[in-house]
């Protein structure tokens, strides 16, 4: 067992004292058993309410953000995720709703790399490629999570063996979810291995800031002179081009929609927005990613991520056969994702900045979804 193995940094709640000063409700975190998978191992739904009242509900399956309620500019709450109302729905095929994404977010080119001499084959499960995590990611386990009553904080724990889908140690993960008062909700995942790993983890949130409709009216902006090009497979070509000049510059905020059908070669692989976007603030340290604002509502999100790179994914692949919350069905770019990591295929780019977790390294990587009006 790895559980003596992490010493991680405890928790910092949102239960602050200004909250009390004011005399608002402190935040709570509330817990009901949601089901059990088809092995029938329970699975728990938390609800994470700040002193503002606004609400979001996870699950231990997955990790998976279920949803996220936020105010509109006349401060009316709505859920602002995809997703499904029952658990039923996430224990089906889905693409990754709400999920936390590992060991891999993204592609792995021929799903194999080459690691100390050593080549693993992980399972094709996107035509060659390997795509997050495998054909069970963590976006399909059940996690250990703690939560208290007071504050809004739930923590995820899983620890994924040597081997598993593939990949090399034994690597202990956590995930914080903590919703702010400041009407944030910050993820922070660490993790620990006693073998080298590559580790790219993300959360595959769709958002629709509209709460429903596609998302093309959406103004996006993404803090990112450079992308990284793919080939037919989605994988990188390992090229930094400049933005300048093609329907990939969201230096200025632009509408989502407005070259998305572009005569582009790169559109056209993608089948809309489906690019890492290299990050201006180079990673490293918390810095502003993007940020989005949907008109209608005057609902803005704000990512802000200690990663190099963003997948910017318009939803390209949702073609109405999947029926979601509400029984509403999901047709194409009705969410968008940010799904903030390394850049995909850094296993096999040596020019990429490296995606591997020394043994014995801390793993922490931090990102915050903001949400304002305007
Ligand atoms: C990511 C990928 C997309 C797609 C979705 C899930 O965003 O980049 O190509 O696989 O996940 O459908």
């Amino acid at each position: 067992m790895m559980s003596g193995l992490i010493a991680f940094a405890s928790c910092s709640g949102s239960r602050d004292s200004s909250a009390r000063k004011e005399n608002k409700p402190l935040a709570t975190t509330t817990k009901v058993l949601w089901g059990h998978t088809a092995g029938g191992a329970p699975v728990e739904l938390y609800t994470l309410t700040n002193a503002n009242g606004l609400r979001a509900r996870i699950t231990n399956y997955g990790g998976i953000i279920v949803s996220l309620e936020v105010p509109d500019r006349n401060g009316k709450l709505g859920d602002v995720v995809l997703g499904f109302d029952s658990l039923d729905g996430y224990l089906g095929k889905h693409p990754y709703f709400g999920a936390i994404v590992g060991r891999y977010g993204n592609r792995i080119g021929k799903a194999r790399f080459t690691l100390h001499g050593k080549t693993y084959q992980l399972a094709a499960n996107n035509g060659v490629n390997a795509l997050h995590g495998g054909l069970r990611g963590f976006d399909k386990v059940v996690w250990e999570a703690q939560a208290s009553p007071e504050g809004s904080v739930v923590q995820l724990n899983y620890l994924s063996k040597d081997g598993e889908e593939g990949y090399p140690g034994n690597l202990s993960v956590r995930v914080m979810y903590v919703l702010t008062d400041d009407n944030e909700l910050q993820i922070e995942y660490l993790a620990q291995t006693d073998k080298d790993t590559p580790l790219n983890l993300t959360n595959h949130t769709y958002f629709n800031l509209a709460g429903g409709g596609d998302v093309l009216k959406h103004k996006m902006q993404i803090l990112a002179d450079r992308f990284t090009p793919v080939d037919a497979g989605l994988i990188p070509t390992g090229e930094l081009r400049p933005v300048a000049g093609t329907p990939f510059d969201f230096n200025t905020p632009v509408e989502i929609g407005a070259r998305i059908s572009a005569d582009d070669e790169q559109i056209r692989l993608g089948g809309g927005y489906d690019h890492n976007f290299v990050l201006s603030s180079g990673g490293g340290k918390l810095a502003l990613a993007a940020r989005v604002a949907e008109p209608a509502t005057g609902r803005v999100l704000e990512v802000s991520t200690t990663e190099p790179g963003v997948q910017f994914y318009t939803g390209n692949f949702l073609d109405g056969s999947i029926t979601g919350k509400g029984g509403v069905r999901y047709g194409k770019r009705s969410g968008f994702c940010l799904e903030t990591q390394h850049f995909p295929d850094s296993p096999n780019k040596p020019e990429f900045p490296s995606a591997i977790l020394r043994a014995g390294q801390q793993y922490k990587s931090v990102t915050v979804f903001r949400f304002t009006t305007q």
